[in-house]
């Protein structure tokens, strides 16, 4: 019997309520395996540790966290507090000292959910979207001088490193290759940005030609809006920049459904340190106790956390239960049901339970 050690992050808004269920759901998956057993470490990192201590997350925080074989976050973000503040004080400050450099993103319309594009069959979306997680226009460099004065300048300045270009790069034509299509897109800005987007574009072409079994074509991240909506089809894995692929990931979400199916697993794909996963959407200001928020976003990520550890049959399971549910009800109201966090995670639940 295998034994895993999970850190849980529930942080803000709706993130304790869809972790809850996560949790759960997980606890049900190893009840009824006799392959692995978990044991789950909350911490209480986030806005309310600002509030107490001016800090999001201690000091040694890290140091706790990187012994645990995964990470299950939630979300961060409070009306109170800055974002820039939240965001890099506890989900950057993790990704970044983790080296999760590589974000995997997969879109599909799960079974009895619609796409709201007018003819778009579930054969038609089925993408993953690749997100370089360590540098580019997130990369932290730039700052502010003469504060408040009218000659006041601030930069931001993105950072494309041709290490950390070429390992994004070769991670996801090594997906693209484990995938039926072996299809990918490049998405880049380089008519504009002459200088980092071109050694992006030089460094893709030269991956390219290690991978000849894989097709890929490169679309300015503007048109790859357009191509998204009217070629959905056309589509299989999507690489592209730190701003970009958040950007696109959430038109990915809305296309599939509802960004509250959306999941994400930030990889260390060396596993040097541990990976982390969280579902795509924030803390939702506007849905935070009342019970209603979606799980399932959760619940895929807690899924791509399953195969990360190597339980595919656990995961494969959990999305079968998952989609049972989607197709059948009960469905929470961004699905267009009207049920509760709690009854969907039930529903889940049973499903498992009945699959076994
Ligand atoms: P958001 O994802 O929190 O919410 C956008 C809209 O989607 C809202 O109407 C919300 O109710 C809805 N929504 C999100 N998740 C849902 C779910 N599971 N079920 C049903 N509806 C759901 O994005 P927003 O409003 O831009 O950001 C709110 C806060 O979250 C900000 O502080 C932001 O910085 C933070 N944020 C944090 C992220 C993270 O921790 N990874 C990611 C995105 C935003
Ligand atoms: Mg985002």
């Amino acid at each position: 019997m295998k034994h895993y050690s999970i850190a849980s992050v529930p942080g803000d808004g709706i993130g304790p309520e869809v972790i809850g269920a996560g949790v759960a759901v997980l606890q049900a998956l190893a009840q009824h395996s006799n392959r692995f057993s978990l044991d789950v470490t909350g911490f209480d990192y986030g806005s309310d540790h600002y509030r107490k201590y001016g800090v999001m997350m201690p000091a040694d925080a890290l140091d706790r966290l990187r012994g645990f074989d995964a990470i299950y976050f939630g979300a961060v973000g409070a009306p109170d507090i800055p974002d820039h503040i939240t965001l890099w004080g506890l989900r950057l400050a993790i990704c970044q000292g983790f080296d999760q450099y590589a974000n995997v993103r997969p879109t599909r319309i799960l079974q009895g959910l619609r796409s709201p594009l007018r003819d778009c069959s579930t054969a038609d979306l089925d993408w993953v979207i690749v997100r370089e997680n360590s540098e580019g226009e997130y990369a932290g460099q730039g700052g502010r001088s003469h504060r408040g004065h009218p000659e006041e300048v601030a930069t931001e300045v993105s950072i494309f490193t041709r290490a950390g270009v070429a390992r994004i790069m070769r991670f996801a034509f090594q997906l693209a290759r484990s995938r039926p299509r072996k299809h990918i897109t490049v998405v880049t800005k380089s008519n504009a940005q002459r200088h980092g987007m071109v050694l992006w574009d030089e460094i893709a072409s030269s991956t390219a030609a290690e991978y000849p079994d894989v097709t890929w074509d490169k679309m300015l991240v503007d048109a790859m809006t357009v191509r998204m909506v009217h070629d959905p089809a056309s589509l299989d894995v999507i690489v592209a920049t730190n701003l970009h692929a958040d950007i696109l990931s959430d038109l990915a979400a809305a296309l599939a459904g509802s960004i509250g199916i959306a999941p994400t697993a930030n990889l260390n794909p060396e596993r040097t340190y541990p990976s982390m996963f969280e579902p795509i959407h924030g803390s939702a200001f506007d849905i935070t106790g009342k019970g209603i928020a979606n799980p399932v976003g959760a619940f895929w990520t807690a899924a791509q956390m399953l195969e990360h550890l190597g339980e595919m049959d656990a995961a494969a399971r959990l999305m079968n239960a998952v989609e049972q549910v989607t197709a059948n009800g009960p469905r929470t109201r961004d699905l267009g049901g009207d049920a509760t966090t709690v009854q969907v995670t039930n529903a889940v639940i049973a499903a498992i339970e009945a699959g076994h």
